[in-house]
C-alpha cells in the first residue's frame, strides 16, 4: 500500500505481513503516487539500505543497535531526566526520619538528613532544568496554564526544602529540634513533589507537551520538525494557524 502525505511531503510504503517486495515494485508504486499527487517529475529511489538481519537472540533478549544516548539529543529539553531526584528523595527522607524518631535509631536519622540534602540538590536541578524547558517547545493555552502552576509549585517546593535543610544544618544532634513539626514539613514537601509530578505528567501524557510526534496536534500545524533552539521558538504558537495564547509578559 502507498500513502502520500502532501503536507509532510512524504510517501509511505507498507507491505503486508509475510509478503516481500522488490525495488522495481517500489519504484513503480512511487511513480504512480507521484502521478496521483500531480507531480510531473520522475522520482528515483536512492540510498536504499537493506535492513540488518536480526538474529533470534536480538529479538528475544535485546537489540544492541538501540543502545546509546540518542534520546537526550532528540528531546526538546532534559528536564524529565532530573525530576525524579526530588520526587524520590523527599519521601525517602520522610520515611527515614519517621522510622528514626519512632525507633530512636540515630543511623536512620543520619540517612534522613542525607536524603534531605540530596533532595535539595535535586530540587535545584529540577527547577533549573524546568525553567530552561519552559520555552523549549511549541505549546498551547492549556499547556501554558498548567506550566505556570507547575512552576509556582516547583518554586514553593524549593523554598520549603531549603528551609527544612537549614533547620537541620546547624545542629550537631541528628534529631531535629521540634522533630514532629519538622516531619510535618517534610510530609508537605513530599506532597508538593508528588503534586508537581502529577501536573508535569498530565502536561506530557495527557496534553502532549514536549512530545515530538504530538507537536502538530498541540499547535494545530503540520510542522513535525523539532526546533533546535529557544530562539527559533519566538512567536512559536499561533504561527501557521496554531492556537494563540497570552504569555502575560513572560519571555518564553
Ligand atoms: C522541583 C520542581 C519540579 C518537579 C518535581 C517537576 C516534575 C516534572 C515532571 C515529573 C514532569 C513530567 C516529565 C515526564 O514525564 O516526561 C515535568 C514536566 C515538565 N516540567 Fe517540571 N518539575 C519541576 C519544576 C519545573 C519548573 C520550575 C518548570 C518551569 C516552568 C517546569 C517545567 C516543566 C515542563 C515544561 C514540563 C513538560 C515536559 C518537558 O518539557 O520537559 N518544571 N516536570
Amino acid at each position: 500500500m502507498v500513502k502520500a502525505d502532501n503536507a509532510a511531503a512524504t510517501v509511505q510504503f507498507s507491505v503486508a505481513k509475510g509478503q516481500t517486495v522488490s525495488l522495481p515494485m517500489l519504484q513503480e508504486a512511487l511513480r504512480a503516487s507521484a502521478g496521483q499527487m500531480g507531480m510531473g517529475a520522475d522520482y528515483e529511489l536512492c540510498d536504499i539500505k537493506p535492513l540488518k538481519k536480526r538474529t533470534k537472540n536480538q529479538e528475544d533478549v535485546m537489540d544492541i543497535s538501540l543502545l546509546g544516548f540518542s534520546g537526550v539529543r532528540e528531546m526538546f529539553n532534559i528536564h524529565p531526566a532530573f525530576v525524579h531526584f526530588p520526587i524520590a528523595l523527599l519521601p525517602s527522607a520522610l520515611l527515614f526520619y519517621v522510622l528514626g524518631l519512632t525507633l530512636g535509631k540515630k543511623t536512620l536519622l543520619v540517612a534522613g538528613r542525607g536524603s534531605l540534602y540530596m533532595a535539595l540538590a535535586g530540587t535545584i536541578v529540577a527547577l533549573w532544568t524546568g525553567f530552561r524547558a519552559e520555552g523549549s517547545f511549541p505549546h498551547n493555552d492549556t499547556i501554558h496554564n498548567m506550566m505556570e502552576t507547575h512552576e509556582a509549585i516547583g518554586i514553593a517546593l524549593l523554598i520549603l526544602t531549603a528551609f527544612l535543610a537549614l533547620w537541620t544544618f546547624w545542629q550537631s544532634d541528628q534529631r531535629p529540634k521540634g522533630a514532629w513539626v519538622f516531619v510535618a514539613g517534610l510530609a508537605l514537601a513530599s506532597y508538593l513533589g508528588f503534586q508537581n509530578s502529577d501536573l508535569g505528567a498530565r502536561m506530557v501524557y495527557v496534553e502532549g507537551a514536549a512530545v515530538k510526534p504530538a507537536v502538530p496536534v498541540v499547535t494545530g500545524t503540520g510542522n513535525k520538525e523539532k526546533p533546535t533552539s529557544g530562539e527559533e521558538l519566538e512567536g512559536h504558537h499561533g504561527d501557521n494557524g496554531g492556537p494563540e495564547h497570552d504569555h502575560g509578559g513572560h519571555a518564553h
